[in-house]
């Protein structure tokens, strides 16, 4: 039997979606705290909100050819503006605009074959019983004590439940839901705020399957580093390896952030996601649509890139794992399916590709984006380097050859067919 997670760890690559108000200051999804404004003067941009080009259609599509699996947005960012449908406030994109986004969201990835994700922030600025902490636009004002003498956290807790309750109700199934974040320390919130023990209990009863992260501040099904590649498997404090997922920026902004030039290439960004597979994780990569809820220029085209190389190589990246127990050569990153390893080669080599630990485990290889055969040999390892011998390279190394030219493709796959010790034994044959 699969388990309930299972579609996320085969799937290894999600797109995240950060839009609400902030998307039309344009200044990062933090605006609203930087620049201490009030839930007053900020409110103001509920009354503009035109989403005329937010299209769940077109980014679902986009998302899938890129060869996501699951798509989260926002339901509600920190400035607590709500793209779904509550019966607890107005502070809504249904009051704004007449749109129930969440509702357009969750019709458009089903329609693509997507699993369904939501984001919701825990934390809520613009909520009159949300507490004034360290993080909070009014933190300096000069009346907090006085503002925070009348607001009441039961009242937020209950508002919380409930629209997550909302959430997990009014919108079929729902694969996956990243909450987000608790800060605890004298001036922040911690799990007791959110009461993150009964939210979970009521998030697993309405969506006995639902994938659920680890920012309530208790254990959840996953761990989310955030804008870090890990740099090997993640664990546990006893050294069991836990599921991870990295959540991953453009250009380091979340929400839009107009002035932001500070884009990654599309060939960091497939690294950046390979990097993942190949240490046990999945990727999350973000975009920001823009105040009119269209898409930025470059963050299509790196969809479009990277979808491009999906098209040929999704193999090394869908069911694929780290490949234990094989050192990687300089320049390149090794994920394993099955009997089949994935050396993606970050740097071309000149001609020779030296694989050690492979010695009789070979049985064929390939170049994965046209499927055309790459010769190997093991070189003897008493072969001493001379004039044009190549030698010296030690025992249990398979020698790959590969064409002097580097294929056209955002990042060159070797795919070798593995003959492992499993097969060798159910056919009956010695190594
Ligand atoms: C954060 C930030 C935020 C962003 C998020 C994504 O903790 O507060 O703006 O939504 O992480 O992981």
């Amino acid at each position: 039997m699969t388990s309930p997670q299972h579609w996320f760890d085969e799937g290894r690559f999600g797109l995240f979606v950060h839009f609400g108000l902030y998307a039309i200051p344009a200044r990062h999804e933090w605006s609203m705290t930087w620049e201490r404004r009030t839930p007053e003067d900020y409110e103001r941009y509920a009354e503009v909100f035109d989403p005329d080009r937010f299209d769940a259609r077109e980014i679902a599509r986009r998302a899938r050819e890129a060869g996501m699996r699951y798509a989260v947005l926002t339901t509600k960012h920190h400035e607590g503006f709500c793209l779904f449908d509550s019966a607890l406030t107005d502070y809504t994109s249904v009051t704004s605009c007449g749109r129930d986004l969440m509702a357009e969201w969750t019709e458009a990835l089903r329609a693509e074959g997507l699993r369904v994700g939501i984001y919701h922030s825990l934390i809520d600025w613009h909520h009159p019983d949300f507490t004034i902490d360290s993080n909070h636009p009014l933190r300096d004002a000069a009346d907090r004590e006085q503002r925070n003498a009348s607001r009441d956290m039961a009242r937020y807790r209950a508002y919380l439940h409930g629209q997550v309750r909302e959430l997990l109700t009014n919108y079929g199934t729902i694969d996956y839901l990243f909450f987000d974040f608790t800060y605890p320390g004298t001036d922040g919130k911690g799990p007791e705020d959110w009461d993150s023990e009964a939210l979970l209990t009521m998030v697993r009863e309405l969506q006995p399957d639902i994938v659920v992260n680890d920012r309530l501040g208790i254990p959840g099904d996953l761990v989310t580093p955030e804008q870090y590649q890990p740099a090997a498997p993640m664990t546990d404090a006893s050294g069991d390896r836990v599921r991870w997922e990295a959540c991953q920026t453009t250009n380091g902004s979340w929400g839009y952030d107009r002035d932001n030039q500070d884009f990654k290439s599309a060939d960091l960004l497939l690294r950046m996601l390979v990097d993942s597979v190949a240490t046990n994780g999945n990727m999350l990569l973000n975009i920001g649509p823009d105040g009119r809820g269209g898409l930025r220029r470059e963050d299509v085209d790196a969809l479009a890139e990277i979808a491009r190389w999906m098209e040929l190589h999704e193999a090394s990246v869908h069911g694929a794992g780290p490949a234990d127990g094989l050192e990687a050569p300089q320049g390149t990153i090794l994920t394993r399916s099955g009997e089949r390893l994935y050396v993606h080669l970050a740097t071309w080599p000149m001609q020779h590709l030296h694989l050690r630990g492979l010695a009789g485990r070979v049985r064929f290889a390939r170049l994965l984006h046209d499927g055309s055969e790459v010769r190997f040999r093991t070189i003897d390892p008493e072969q001493k380097a001379q004039n044009m011998t190549v030698g010296g390279i030690g025992a249990d190394v398979v020698t790959f050859t590969l064409p002097i030219r580097r294929p056209d493709v955002l990042l060159p796959v070797l795919e070798i067919r593995l003959q492992d010790a499993e097969e060798t034994a159910a056919d009956g044959t010695e190594e």
